[in-house]
């Protein structure tokens, strides 16, 4: 087996996500190969469908927020949730946080998140650890891009991102209409269209909203 800075290298082009064109970043062209690539790679072992080498609608969103109102992020300290290809938390470095830290347990992610931030020629550190529950964290702003697409992940960090809201954090979420978003405790922050591939979507538009989690919830 490659190590994954190989297979993602090999895998994918450096491309630019459509809303943020900004941003560079080590994207599939097509779902097919990369998904069948993958699976030969990781015939053995137990990981997940690499959601690292597209950037989510939620994600978009949430990264064109960051980069046109950099008061979210500069010189605060930020987490980008659920990072996969990294796209939000690489928008806060560049827009002058203090401190980035990109969350992600998926060890392909974590590789595609450092090449990424190299090729934006930004510092972000990657945690792989699983922090959902922690509320000992220190971060002044938690970004996470397209969360809600499966029901219990979506449940179970909704109620931290509550608690982190009650904290104090500010939590913003990108989600473009998920089927596990929660219907209360959310403040409209920002709404674009974001253009999709109908490869990972049911259509090539998704209006996507950037939400931030009420601290009075
Ligand atoms: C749909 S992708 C979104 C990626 C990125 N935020 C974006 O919008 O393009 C969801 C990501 O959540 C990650 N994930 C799922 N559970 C997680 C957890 N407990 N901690 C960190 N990452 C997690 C998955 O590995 C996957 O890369």
């Amino acid at each position: 087996m490659s190590r994954p800075e190989d297979f993602i290298r090999a895998q994918t082009r450096i491309g630019r996500p459509g809303l943020v064109p900004e941003l560079r970043l080590h994207l599939a062209t097509e779902l097919a190969p990369l998904w069948r690539a993958t699976q030969r790679e990781l015939d053995d072992l137990d990981l997940p469908p690499p959601y690292w080498a597209f950037s989510w609608p939620g994600g978009q969103a949430l990264t064109r927020l960051v980069l046109d109102q950099p008061h979210w992020v500069a010189g605060k300290k930020v987490l980008d949730f659920a990072a996969g290809s990294g796209l939000s938390g690489i928008a806060a470095a560049l827009r002058r946080a203090r401190r980035v830290v990109a969350a992600e347990i998926d060890p392909y992610a974590a590789a595609a998140i450092a090449l990424n931030a190299d090729l934006n020629g930004v510092r972000v550190e990657v945690d792989s650890h699983d922090l959902v529950g922690r509320r000992d964290l220190g971060f002044d702003v938690v970004l996470a891009g397209d969360v809600c697409y499966e029901k219990p992940m979506a449940e179970r960090v909704f109620a931290w991102f509550q608690e982190l809201a009650a904290d104090g954090v500010t939590v913003l979420m990108g989600d473009p209409g998920r089927a596990y978003l929660p219907g209360r405790h959310l403040v409209e922050t920002a709404r674009y269209q974001v253009r999709t591939s109908t490869d990972l979507e049911d259509r090539d538009m998704r209006e996507t909203v950037v939400w931030r989690i009420d601290n009075k919830a």
